[in-house]
């Protein structure tokens, strides 16, 4: 060992530096636009008691009189046609899952899509804000300023500002009405700020024997629950690629994302001690029971579901209709063809095959057959949500399955996607392995790999929640910021140090995978067993010199993660500083990623066995990703998952090019996190 690392320092080595996302300089139109998103953010449920002036300037917007200022006269016109008649009203639930809901949502949408300018869309929105239920505005805004092109990379608050009661518990909401009863209280600035305490669920109520209750750091975590809220918004699966020219991945970014986010769960699992996940059987009872504490905006309790029980009679129909839609996708799976609607088939084993696969499993509007694939996805969430049916169409309650800020709170959602990931799997498994030779490339040859030490820890964390609360209005004083204040999961910031010779200079793609070493029950994983927990933590391009190449990531650049967003008033000052002064303001081209703070999984005192898993490959051919959500980026053209996503022939994967590095991850109590070991 020694000599060589002697070696390695006589040697000329080169200093390879990663690429980061872009930044821009905001120009005075942008900030003025970026100003009237968040001002059309801001309180929803009360606008004629926040300001007066907006509230006017809404009403006054006549749609019908400016029809010529949209472009899509029909979506105007139906959008009218069922405002004339009847829309959810304000103040009532709103989910996508109830499809005459949807419909109204969707029209709100391509309303605002079709303004002709930014003006338009303003007044249109300032109006719908006025007069259209707030879920169905904040998705329908969200959905328009993502997808806009006059509005490319606007920056949106993070929805649990907006949405409070989708993110804490009731009985901290309840607390928080009375700012009096607050326990700390700062002035930042001109606000007076009032902060209450928060914890997780299991506190409250505590199952001794439900171990599920484990793990609510991670499945309340705003920053997760966010992040799945905006995954649902890339592809959303009630638009369709024809109308608004999506890239033709979208059913295979469903599978892998929720495949990704499944694999980071089992870590978490694994870390506390937890089984893998049973399976479970639409006839038997089912394990996982979910007791929320929270309360929707208009006072209705979220559904629960005790423990092992059966599902209940008013979920038969949809247990009939489910098991027959996944008996069709597994034949589809089985047979290699997928029917479309009229006598045309589709093979799915060729490059699309994973793509086709996905849109009929999520039922998306670019299914090739969604009356005969229905959606599984929706079906299940409907099963395992416990909720009752409407008794009118405009008096829902869903269950936290039914929202997406709220899904990964059930521990349904983790048994449901399983499911949906096996299909994912057994596609996979009925490809050809990969070939050695597709594998392994000599001319490039891992020398070292070592990591920093790896510490999590839980942070407090204020989140301003003020906005989307009743306050009472205020003539003069700015009103007050009411903050909750939770412990999170983080971890220091570290480093990868890897070391490659390269016999030539070239462009090479460098994939980080986390995994699982022992099960929970201290049993070795065996190889091609525990490769398809691996989860993918970084991914990049990067050019390599002839010879040794030293390259230092830090895990604040894993590509897909994004650090904590403003709170929204210290970004709207920043605005207001920008626009009325000199300073520059700075934005990311991109909206949001994964939280970088739940990149790792808890460590424990003692460290936590996981493994790292390392692939450095010549670049194919590189793919221009773009989304206006997680932003631009280069990849190596390779599928979803590779090298891992494939079955294993004889192969363990023991090439020169790759390399497993067990690692320890260790967890410090919030009293001994300032002591260095
Ligand atoms: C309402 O908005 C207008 C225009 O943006 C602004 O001049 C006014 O101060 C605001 N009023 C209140 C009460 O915030
Ligand atoms: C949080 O939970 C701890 C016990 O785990 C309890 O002592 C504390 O009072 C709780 N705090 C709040 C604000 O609910
Ligand atoms: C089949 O779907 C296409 C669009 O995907 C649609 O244009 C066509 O009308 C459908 N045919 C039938 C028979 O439903």
């Amino acid at each position: 060992m020694f000599p060589r690392l002697w070696l390695l320092g006589l040697l000329a080595c080169s200093f390879v530096n990663a690429e980061y996302y872009n930044t821009k300089t905001a120009d005075k139109d942008f900030l003025l636009k970026q100003k009237k998103v968040y001002n059309l953010l801001y309180h929803v449920s009360q606008p004629a008691e926040i300001n007066y002036t907006w509230y006017e300037e809404g009403q006054k917007w006549d749609i019908e009189a400016n029809i010529n200022l949209y472009s899509n006269p029909a979506a105007v016109k139906e959008f009218l046609y069922m405002y004339k008649n009847s829309m959810l009203p304000r103040g009532e639930v709103f989910s996508l899952y109830y499809p005459y809901l949807l419909k109204e949502m969707v029209a709100l949408f391509r309303l605002f899509y079709y303004a002709n300018d930014f003006e338009t869309f303003y007044k249109t929105a300032l109006w719908a804000r006025n007069n259209i239920n707030e879920g169905e505005y904040i998705i329908a805004f969200y959905n328009a300023v993502i997808r806009r092109q006059d509005t490319k990379f606007i920056q949106l608050p993070p929805p649990y500002e907006v949405c409070p009661y989708l993110f804490f518990n009731s009985e901290v909401l309840q607390k928080s009405h009375h700012a009096s009863l607050s326990d700390l209280r700062e002035t930042s600035g001109e606000y007076k700020t009032y902060i209450f305490r928060a914890n997780y669920s299991g506190w409250y109520m505590n199952r001794e024997y439900y171990l599920e209750n484990k793990l609510n750091y991670f499945m309340e975590d705003i920053g997760l629950n966010a992040y799945y809220f905006f995954f649902r918004q890339s592809f959303p699966f009630w638009m369709s690629s024809s109308e608004f020219g999506f890239q033709d991945y979208r059913g295979a970014e469903y599978l892998y994302g929720h495949q990704q986010i499944m694999n980071r769960y089992y870590l978490e699992r694994l870390t506390n001690e937890l089984p893998n996940l049973e399976d479970f059987d639409w006839e038997k009872p089912f394990y996982a029971g979910y007791y929320p504490t929270m309360t929707y905006q208009n006072g209705l309790p979220f559904p629960q579901r005790p423990e092992w029980s059966n599902f209940p009679s008013y979920k038969y129909k949809y247990i009939t209709d489910i098991k027959d839609k996944e008996s069709r996708i597994m034949s589809a799976i089985d047979t290699g063809y997928v029917f479309g609607n009229g006598t045309t088939k589709y093979y799915i084993y060729n490059e699309d095959g994973l793509n086709i696969l996905g849109n009929i499993i999520e039922g998306n509007e670019d299914s090739f057959n969604q009356r005969f694939y229905g959606s599984i996805d929706a079906l299940g969430r409907k099963i395992l949500g416990y909720n009752l049916e409407p008794s009118s169409k405009y008096k829902i309650l869903p269950s936290a399955l039914e929202i997406f800020s709220t899904s990964l709170r059930d521990p349904a959602f983790y048994r449901l996607y399983k499911r949906i990931v096996d299909l994912y799997y057994r596609y996979k498994m009925h490809q050809t392995p990969y070939n050695k030779d597709e594998l392994i490339y000599p001319n490039l040859k891992i020398e070292s790999f070592s990591i920093d030490k790896l510490i999590t820890y839980f942070e407090q964390f204020d989140t301003t929640i003020s906005n989307g609360l009743f306050m009472d209005a205020q003539k003069d004083d700015k009103l007050p910021l009411i903050k909750i204040r939770q412990p999170r999961l983080n971890h220091k910031p570290f480093n990868f140090h890897i070391t490659i010779n390269s016999d030539k200079a070239m462009k090479a793609a460098i994939r980080i995978f986390l995994g699982p070493k022992y099960s929970s029950h201290h049993k070795l994983y065996e190889l091609p067993e525990n490769l398809k927990y691996f989860y993918e933590i970084d991914n990049w391009i990067l050019d390599l010199n002839a010879g040794l190449n030293k390259i230092t990531r830090n895990s604040q650049e894993c590509f897909f993660t994004i650090n904590d967003q403003e709170p929204s008033e210290v970004f709207y000052s920043k605005l207001e500083a920008s626009l009325y002064s000199d300073k520059t303001f700075n934005y990311y081209e991109r909206i949001f990623g994964f939280p970088e703070r739940l990149l790792l999984p808890k460590g424990k005192k003692e460290g936590m066995p996981f493994q790292l898993f390392l692939y450095v490959s010549p670049v194919s051919t590189e793919y221009q990703f773009t989304s206006r959500i997680w932003g631009d980026y280069k990849f190596d053209n390779r599928p979803f998952g590779f090298p891992l996503d494939k079955p294993l022939d004889n192969f363990n994967y023991d090439g020169p090019n790759m390399l497993f590095k067990d690692i320890l991850i260790y967890h410090k109590e919030e009293f001994d996190i300032n002591i260095t070991y």
